[in-house]
């Protein structure tokens, strides 16, 4: 399998590229590294790009899966500046959906965040929850989640959707097994 993970310089996608190469899978990165270095092995390629520019990328060969988890993350920063978290979490997961459809990729993972359901003291998140996004990462997260879920429904792709970090481990086991 090809991967291509963006935000894969960052915590959770550089762990999950290490996991890939581990399985025998051939991992591409896409990320801009504004959050720090790679730490995956020198032999994984990286496009240091911006998000939004995965819309003028031309893959040399057929990409199976897109893990992405490249975000302007978390709340404090996007408090900071909202317009550039509308940007990269909007925008860019709309870039990534165009990218999906043009090069007819089946299989895309979407990191969302647990902020989307609101702050429930003491109670257990669950994915049917009601949304309630109060600051503009969680609005952004929540947003791009409704776009890319409509984009596979319209386009007949799979997704899945990552809330938690505790689903997003569960969830990428489950998914890498069931390919
Ligand atoms: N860590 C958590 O607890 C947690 C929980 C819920 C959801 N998430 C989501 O999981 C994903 C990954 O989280 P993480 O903890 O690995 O974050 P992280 O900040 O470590 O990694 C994000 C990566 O995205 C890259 N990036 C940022 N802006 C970019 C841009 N404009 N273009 C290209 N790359 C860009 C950064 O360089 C970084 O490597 C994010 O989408 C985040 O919203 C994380």
């Amino acid at each position: 399998m090809r991967a291509l993970v963006t935000g894969g310089a960052g915590f959770i996608g550089s762990a999950l590229a290490n996991q890939l190469l581990k399985q025998g899978h051939e991992v591409i990165i896409l990320d801009d590294l504004s959050g720090g270095r790679p730490i995956t092995s020198a032999s994984v390629p990286v496009l240091v790009k911006d998000i939004v520019e995965i819309r003028r990328f031309e893959p040399q060969s057929k990409i199976d899966w897109v893990f992405h988890f490249a975000a302007h993350f978390a709340n404090t920063k996007s408090l900071a500046d909202p317009m550039e978290n509308v940007r990269v979490n909007m925008l860019g997961t709309m870039a990534v959906l165009d990218f999906c459809v043009r090069n007819d990729i089946k299989r895309l993972m979407y990191a969302s965040s647990s902020g989307v359901y609101g702050a429930k003291e003491g109670v257990a998140y669950a994915e049917d929850m009601p949304p309630k996004p109060i600051t503009p990462y969680e609005v952004t997260k929540y947003s791009a989640e409704i776009y890319a879920m409509d984009t596979a429904t319209c386009t007949g792709f799979r997704f899945w959707l990552l809330a938690s970090l505790m689903c997003m481990v569960q969830e990428i086991c489950r998914a890498l097994f069931v390919v």
